[in-house]
């Protein structure tokens, strides 16, 4: 089967700080993975270097065997691969209609903008009540709607989305999730996500990579993670 995502020997290093050192993985078509690891393991670098966000100093990027290392982050996303950033950057002083347009100045098609906005309120009945309103003026996890809403705005195949459960009520994470999973089962989105619980992970389903250092330190499945960490958990009584 041919990957969807093709990571190979990538680097990234900031000054001397290597940030990401020379990390490979795949990723197949509709699979859902997602990127654990401690504060600083390099997860958001990882996800900003496959978005074009971050220069690799190193390696290869490939999406359904087309190269994506070297492009910037535009080219890349109308390859198909979009990211919902670290703290969803959204722009508070604009409505929720402007944010999800605002991007799509280099498209000349304004039917298929029409298209995706139409899709994307289907998807976020919310943001289409909310259209008009400030984006400030929006809840933490109508915001994190709206940012994974941006996203789609380019009709990606795959997702990247960095900590989407930050600073949110495990009430309105479940949400997100729901939202993101059943996105995935429509459009047959292929999913990169970065969350710290392994318990979350394990509760949503999928692969999990665990990251250390700027490596990939253990690939599996993530029940067999939230498992560890119970028992980590029972032995250490969660000091560790
Ligand atoms: N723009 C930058 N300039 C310099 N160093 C950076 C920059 N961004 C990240 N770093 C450093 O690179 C390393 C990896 O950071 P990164 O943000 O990728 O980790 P992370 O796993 O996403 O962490 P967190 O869980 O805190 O979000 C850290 O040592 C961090 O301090
Ligand atoms: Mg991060």
């Amino acid at each position: 089967m041919m990957a969807k995502l093709g990571i190979f020997d990538l680097a990234v290093r900031y000054g001397k700080l290597t940030a990401i050192a020379e990390l490979s993985f795949t990723v197949a078509e509709g699979e859902r993975v997602f990127i654990s690891g401690p504060n600083g393991a390099g997860k958001s670098s990882l996800l900003s270097a496959i978005a074009g966000s971050v220069r690799a100093a190193h390696g290869r990027i490939e999406m359904d065997g087309d190269i994506l290392s070297g492009l910037g982050p535009e080219a890349i996303a109308r390859r198909g691969l979009s990211m919902v950033p670290e703290g969803r950057r959204i722009f508070a002083g604009l409505t929720v209609l402007e944010n999800l347009t605002v991007g799509t100045g280099m498209r000349r098609d304004r039917s298929a903008v029409a298209d995706d906005l139409e899709t994307v309120f289907t998807a976020f009945p919310i943001l289409r009540e909310r259209a008009r309103a400030s984006a400030g003026a929006l809840s933490g996890g109508q915001q994190q709607m709206l940012a994974i809403a941006r996203a789609l705005m380019t009709n990606p195949k795959v997702m990247l989305v960095d900590e989407p459960s930050l600073g949110l009520a495990p009430k309105v994470v479940d949400e997100v999730y729901d939202r993101l999973c059943q996105l995935q089962a429509v459009r047959g989105l292929t999913l990169v996500i970065v969350e710290q619980s392994s318990a979350r992970a394990a509760r949503v389903g999928g692969r999990m990579l665990l990251m250390r250092g700027g490596r990939i330190v253990a690939d599996g499945d993530a029940t067999e993670f939230a498992a560890r960490d119970l028992l980590t958990e029972a032995y250490f009584g969660g000091a560790a």
